[in-house]
């Protein structure tokens, strides 16, 4: 097995869509699904076939029609379930059953009624069941983090020797933190030594703010493959986020030497699709593709990016598929911004015009949420406005003052 390679398995389809607002349609599920093999993904959760028959014809349509990532299919550990997953990936060109079955006592005693006993003996039909289907399986004992370490250890065990490819151990309420989850994954390596043959997969949900670093933990410890989907989307909180976390493999080889497939690219126009396809866009402080991720207001960062944008920049946007970077005009800039802006909308400032322009600009910013561009020529003195068609277009009222770093 690779061990310097991580594979991303990304759920945006399946996890990503079970959030409030993300359900799609099959054909944006299918422009998804090629945005994400554009972006390199290795393996994609392309629904839950039994949940619904739009479920089961979405992933029947990415199997038929994308070739790059290995398509997947959720099961939960019930025969009708693997044999509905197994006919919705017939024409996919590579493809992998996931079957998940609950470890946690509170689960199987509230939520399923069985008993360990018989969860244990659902595991091993069930995966024996799906690899004779396909030859390659994931088995995720659900709530792992909540679960009894003893039997979570016992229950991976009965996936192995049942013939289970890929172990996932999902956070899946949010509840851990990086150095428990990083420690989960080395005692079970510890005392299971057949997991050795296995990949070794973290599924982290956000309701704590702590997925990402917990998928990171798990990666220090063995972990390679995460689990994660655009923008963060997914059950509650959501899940780790794809792009933050293919960021910091880019940002920071130096801790985390390992390699991937990914375009990071085209994880801004990634984004972008899946913004289009649900009801909402990432929060304007998202890292990587929010918004903001690349704007500088204050004056002294301005001042900072336009002389060298690495003094407050860690990655250029350009790498990440954002255009560019922005400056936005506000009570805290400076005028290195301001002269910057009046330049780009053709207007060549003295010095003693600046410091005028800028003072009034400052009042103006003080009283006003948003400086539009209008509200920027305005400040510029009556005689050098004569006769100048102002260069760039003016933005339209409501889009706040920016300006890029040339
Ligand atoms: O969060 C979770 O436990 C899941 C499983 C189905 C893998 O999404
Ligand atoms: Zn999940």
């Amino acid at each position: 097995m690779t061990q310097n390679r991580l594979f991303f398995f990304d759920t945006t389809l399946r996890d990503g869509e079970q959030s409030p607002g993300c359900s799609m349609t099959i054909e944006e599920k299918l422009t998804m699904a090629h945005a994400l093999e554009a972006l390199g993904v290795d393996i994609l959760e392309a629904g839950f076939a039994i949940a619904s028959n739009g479920d089961f014809a979405a992933i029947d349509a990415i199997a038929r029609a994308v070739r790059g990532p290995r398509i997947t299919s959720l099961a939960r550990a019930l025969r009708q379930d693997i044999e509905v997953a197994a006919r919705s990936l017939e024409h996919a060109h590579r493809s992998r059953i996931h079957v998940f079955l609950a470890s946690s006592d509170i689960h199987l005693k509230f939520k399923l009624k069985i008993t360990r006993e018989q969860a244990l003996e659902q595991t091993d039909e069930c995966v024996r069941l799906a690899r004779t289907y396909c030859d390659d399986v994931e088995f995720s004992p659900e709530d792992a983090t909540r679960s009894d370490p003893d039997f979570l250890r016992i229950m991976v065990s009965t996936a192995v020797e049942a013939g289970a490819t890929v172990i996932n151990l999902p956070d899946t309420v949010g509840y851990t933190t990086p150095e428990e989850y990083g420690a989960m994954f080395l005692r079970l390596q510890e005392q299971i030594p057949a997991l050795e043959n296995v990949i070794l997969s973290s599924h982290c949900h956000d309701d704590l703010g702590m997925a990402v670093a917990n998928s990171m933990a798990a990666v220090e410890a063995g972990a390679r493959q995460i689990e994660c989907t655009i923008n963060g989307i997914g059950e509650r909180a959501g899940n780790a986020s794809l792009e933050e976390i293919a960021a910091i493999l880019h940002v920071r080889k130096d801790k985390y030497p390992l390699e991937n497939g990914l375009h990071i690219e085209r994880l801004y126009p990634t984004s972008q699709a899946l913004a289009k396809c649900i009801s909402f866009a990432p929060a304007p402080n998202k890292a990587i593709v929010g918004n903001n991720a690349f704007a500088h207001e204050a004056g002294i960062h301005q001042h900072g990016v336009l002389a060298n944008p690495l003094t407050y920049e860690i990655m250029t946007p350009e790498s990440v598929g954002v255009p560019h970077n922005r400056m936005v005009l506000g009570k805290h800039s400076g005028r290195h911004a301001l002269a910057h802006r009046l330049s780009e909308l053709g207007y060549k400032l003295s010095m003693h015009d600046l410091e005028a322009a800028y003072h009034r600009f400052i009042e103006l910013a003080d009283r006003k949420k948003s400086v539009y561009d209008q509200d920027l020529i305005a400040l510029v003195p009556a005689h050098l406005r004569r006769g100048v068609e102002p260069n760039e277009g003016i933005r339209s009222i409501g889009e706040p003052i920016e300006g890029s770093v040339a």
